[in-house]
């Protein structure tokens, strides 16, 4: 089966990536290597791409799609937290520039069979790496109900979390939730019908975000990486993060603000003590959108976000 992806703002990330032939470039979110495509066209004959993706599927993709265009690739099924030990792999001190795509493909949405969707009836599973130990059907079965209540209102920014987790944990006594259809028809049950009809978004969007975040870790793996993602870019590099989440945006917004602050001590005192640093240049002062003409084709790119920055 084709691996089915549409790549959201790939103009304005390799505008803001300033791909160069010959230079180094990391996708750390390869997908449906919609972006790592385009970079390879702009970096080759000499330039480095290295491909990084938790999903297989993806990696599996990458090897069909992205080969034919640049000799010099790298592809690893990895985490994105793990760049420091690829790069020493390749001994690659630093690279030129950073693309972070975060959030699902549509393959993994659609057609990966791992229970993203509320809308298909699958195994209630959500891992991106199918290597990692827990699934969805774990924490929906075994974490108590302030834990889901938490996840559901946290990453999900659900009004109705407490309702839903109290429901969830009345329902899985009776039988474990297994399948996707059986945790959505339970998250509508617990919002009741009128909200099937008065809500924009199907009621269960929110929940089943909320847990695919929860399960893979996302705003914890992207808050520390972002914490040293400048150790990793040469001078003039660039990093580019296209968000989807509020609290993704949120993270990318303030950790990139952070490598900007020059000196952090008081205002009072009379000489600087911190030897803080401005180590970034912000190039995107206010958060790039995609183009309504884009959101027209692809509504999925709605709600997308994108900051870039330049190593100092
Ligand atoms: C929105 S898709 C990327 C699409 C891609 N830019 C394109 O143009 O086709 C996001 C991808 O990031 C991957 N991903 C999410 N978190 C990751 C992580 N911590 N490390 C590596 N890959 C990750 C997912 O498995 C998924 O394939």
């Amino acid at each position: 089966m084709p691996y089915k992806h549409i790549s959201v703002m790939k103009n304005e990330a390799i505008y803001y990536l300033n791909c160069k032939p010959g230079k180094i470039y990391v996708d750390c979110t390869l997908g449906g290597s919609g972006h790592s495509k385009v970079i390879c066209e702009k970096i080759i004959p000499d330039g480095i791409l290295i491909g990084i993706d938790q999903d297989k599927d993806a990696i599996k993709n990458a090897k069909k799609v992205l080969q034919p265009y640049c000799s010099k690739l790298h592809l690893f099924h990895d985490s994105f937290i793990n760049l420091p030990a690829i790069l020493s792999e390749l001994n690659i001190p630093a690279v030129d520039g950073i693309l972070l795509d975060l959030g699902l493909s549509l393959h993994q949405l659609e057609s990966s069979g791992r229970g993203f969707s509320f809308k298909k009836d699958e195994p209630l599973d959500m891992r991106m790496n199918m290597e990692s130990s827990v699934k969805a059907e774990d924490l929906i079965n075994k974490m108590d109900e302030k834990g889901l209540k938490k996840i559901f209102r946290e990453y999900g920014e659900e009004r109705r979390a407490r309702q839903i987790a109290q429901k969830i944990v009345r329902a899985r006594k009776l039988k474990p939730i297994t399948s996707s259809k059986q945790l959505s028809l339970i998250v509508c049950d617990a919002v009741g019908k009128k909200a099937l009809f008065t809500q924009k978004i199907h009621p269960a969007t929110r929940v089943f975000m909320a847990l695919r975040i929860a399960v893979n870790s996302e705003l914890e793996i992207l808050d520390s990486f972002m914490e040293k993602v400048a150790d990793f870019l040469q001078p003039g590099g660039r990093l580019c993060v296209i968000s989807f989440h509020s609290l993704e945006d949120r993270i990318a917004k303030h950790r990139i603000k952070a490598l900007e602050r020059e000196c952090v001590c008081p205002p009072d005192f009379p000489k600087c003590i911190c030897s803080e640093k401005k180590v970034v240049h912000i190039l995107t002062r206010k958060v790039v959108r995609p183009t309504k003409e884009e959101v027209e084709a692809n509504p999925m790119a709605r709600s997308a976000k994108l900051r870039a920055c330049e190593k100092i």
